[in-house]
């Protein structure tokens, strides 16, 4: 082929791709299958690995991600990016109205409602009909260039339709970015499975991902984004919904919900009708944006330094209830941190009973000024746990009382410790606390660590109480008589408990380092850890800029990794465990090229039993196979774990490509 006709090709399959890119997602309709997609988008990858010079920065191939961006550049907003004024009542709204009528003299005007989304603002710019970039809010006058991350989001026109009039196509839109409630929820759950923190809202969740560094992963987190502005000196609309019906012939993404108001009653009614519906769109809502329509108006009406006069915010009340605070009880997690839980006159909130809610620390009952036997006002907004957001004063009677957040640990009574900038108590007692002896170990065994599912929480209890188990390492000393001496035991539940405790002795490095439980070491951080340094040793030895610089490991986790074997006990912890025959480097029959997999092709679904998603690509790899993203007729294989979806195996079915289960693909690996 010719560079001028791979030129021509690449062109008419990133014509045809974005084509049916912008069917599938703005339409919701779709033209070819899922298949057929994914080998026009393979064709052009392969196309434009052979030819580079000719990869076009907007192409369709940008939205699987791949670039890296090590500092976002900074970039001057050209029209600032300001705020909303808010308000919660309808009085303030009517108040907001009477002052536009007089601002506007006898000028009849209208309002434009639009719901207010809760993400991310981001402004995306186009020129020449093509995304030039996209940049964060920062602090209004500059914010940061993201656009390899806005590439990702499939929505986001990357070129706009060629028959356009040119001279309306440099123009900025602004819009929410968002992650879908759903998105969110399977994020959650596959960071439960992996034993990882959870993350606290959808929100946080966006902004957090908009900021990454690897797109590749920002392509994975499937942001969408609604698109509420657009602004540009050459327009020539006459009113915000000229704009907004403009973006919508474009293709841009806009949330259907918004409605042209000709008189307030209109607005409280838009307002009233979304407070109940809210709960069924596929983002978190936190009210009603209204903006006055006509751009002249907004022009005469301008802006303050903060925030335009034209529009304001009706914020919804987060759903809430109140309820009379019990108690507070204090839990002390395997890491000593002492969290205080409010116990709760049970209450009805957005469906579910609540009992209890988080209170954080002790600056938050602080700052709440919580006595026992309060009434307290209880949320739950897209946070997981309902937290108190504050107390009924005018209910607060005689049988309340305050109360002293502990000075020592409510089990172990040693002087909590508060570290230095931390808002957490701590209980130093590492040793002789017993929930952090038995957290440690019941971490160590968790179905998501070594797995020992013949021991649960109440058996830790039972080991810990009678003497023969302080750490993970007295397991593996258990005899026959220990365990059968057990209340509860039997012969056959004996044996099974040294069974499942004997078989960890295989699991593999990697999760024996998550086992451990080192502060902010999950199961992918270990995964990472171990598939670099290889085994323990290294790992103790390694310095703190040996540690950051394996990808993603920070400056936090580093410190901590550090700390953890600079402590006698926890070195001769693994010392003992090493002497009982657990792993502590990478297996290397399965990482060191046996070559098994050479030249095989795979694509990796769902969730595996014995490897994380990233290790199984690296075994994969370093036995000579390749791991690809999307199935086609020249896959190799298809590893399918647990959830995998339903469209990706009937696609690998109908292909005739052979699908491994996770036993399947240890046979083919082992040879
Ligand atoms: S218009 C002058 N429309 O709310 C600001 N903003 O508090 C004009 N937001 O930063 C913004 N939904 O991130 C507008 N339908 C909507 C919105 C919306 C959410 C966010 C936006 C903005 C913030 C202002």
């Amino acid at each position: 082929m010719t560079t001028e006709e791979a030129k021509s090709k690449i062109q008419k399959l990133s014509e045809k791709i974005e084509y049916h890119n912008r069917l599938y997602y703005q339409e919701n309709t779709t033209e070819i299958s899922d298949f057929e997609f994914d080998k026009l988008l393979e064709q052009l990858q392969k196309l434009e690995e052979q030819y580079p010079e000719l990869k076009d920065p907007n192409s369709p191939t940008q939205r699987v991600g791949g670039a890296i961006t090590k500092d976002f550049e900074t970039v001057k907003h050209e029209y600032p990016m300001l705020s909303l004024g808010n308000t919660y009542s309808k009085e303030e709204l009517s108040d907001f109205d009477e002052r536009i009528k007089k601002l506007l003299g006898d000028e009849p005007y209208e309002y434009f409602c639009e719901l207010k989304f809760d993400g991310v603002a981001l402004s995306i710019l186009y020129e020449d009909g093509e995304l030039q970039k996209g940049v964060t809010r920062g602090d209004g006058k500059k914010g940061d260039n993201v656009t390899n991350n806005v590439k990702t989001i499939r929505s986001l026109p990357l070129k706009l339709n060629s028959d356009l009039d040119k001279s309306k196509v440099k123009f900025e839109v602004r819009g929410e970015v968002f992650m879908p409630k759903e998105v969110f929820a399977n994020l959650n759950k596959e960071k439960q499975k992996q034993g990882e923190a959870l993350l606290a809202n959808p929100r946080n969740t966006a902004s957090g991902t908009l900021k990454m560094q690897d797109s590749a992963v920002v392509a994975s987190r499937k942001l969408d984004c609604y698109c509420y502005s657009l602004l540009g000196d050459d327009l020539n609309f006459a009113s915000h919904e000229e704009g907004i019906l403009f973006l919508e012939e474009l293709g841009f993404n806009v949330s259907k919900t918004y409605k042209k108001c000709n008189e307030l009653s209109q607005v409280y009614d838009f307002i009233n009708l979304w407070e109940k519906k809210r709960n069924e769109l596929p983002l978190e809502t936190d009210g009603v944006v209204v903006k006055v329509n006509k751009l002249a108006h907004q022009k005469k009406l301008g802006n303050t330094a903060k925030s335009p006069r034209w529009a304001i915010a009706y914020k919804y009340k987060a759903e809430s209830a109140s309820t009379r605070l019990l108690d507070v009880q204090y839990q002390v997690g395997r890491t000593g941190a002492v969290t205080p839980v409010a116990i709760l006159e049970p209450v009805l909130l957005a469906g579910t009973t609540v009992k209890r809610a988080s209170l954080h620390n002790a600056n938050e009952i602080e700052r709440l000024d919580l006595h026992i036997n309060d009434y307290v006002f209880v949320e739950k907004g897209g946070e997981i746990i309902p937290k108190i957001t504050g107390v009924d004063l005018n209910l607060r009677d005689n049988d309340t009382h305050k109360f002293q957040y502990p000075q020592v640990c409510p089990v172990c009574s040693t002087s909590l410790e508060r570290k230095e900038g931390e808002a957490v108590h701590y209980c130093p007692n590492q040793d002789g606390c017993a929930p952090q002896i038995t957290g440690r170990i019941e971490h160590f065994i968790h179905r998501n660590a070594m797995n020992i599912d013949s021991m649960g929480e109440q058996t830790v209890k039972l080991l810990y109480e009678n003497d023969l188990a302080r750490t993970p390492a007295d397991l593996y000393k258990l005899t026959y008589d220990d365990v059968f001496q057990l209340e509860g035991f039997k012969d056959l539940s004996t044996r099974n408990m040294l069974e499942g405790i004997e078989n960890s002795k295989s699991i593999p490095f990697e999760i024996v380092l998550f086992a451990l439980g080192i502060r902010y070491v999950g199961k992918t951080v270990a995964e990472k850890l171990a598939f670099h340094f290889k085994n323990i040793d290294k790992l103790m030895v390694a310095t703190f800029d040996e540690l950051i610089e394996v990808p993603e490991i920070g400056d936090r986790i580093a410190e901590s990794v550090q700390d953890y074997f600079s402590i006698d006990k926890n070195k001769k912890l693994i010392e003992e465990l090493k002497s009982y025959g657990l792993q502590f480097h990478i297996n290397e029959s399965q990482i060191n090229n046996s070559g098994s997999l050479e030249g095989k092709s795979f694509v990796i679904s769902g969730v595996f039993e014995s490897y994380g998603r990233d290790e199984l690509k690296t075994i994969i790899k370093s036995n000579g196979g390749k791991i690809v993203s999307s199935i086609s007729g020249k896959l190799d294989y298809l590893v399918a774990g647990e959830n995998m979806g339903p469209a990706k195996k009937k696609k690998a079915e109908s292909l005739d490509i052979t699908i491994l289960d996770e036993s399947q693909f240890k046979e083919l690996l082992n040879g």
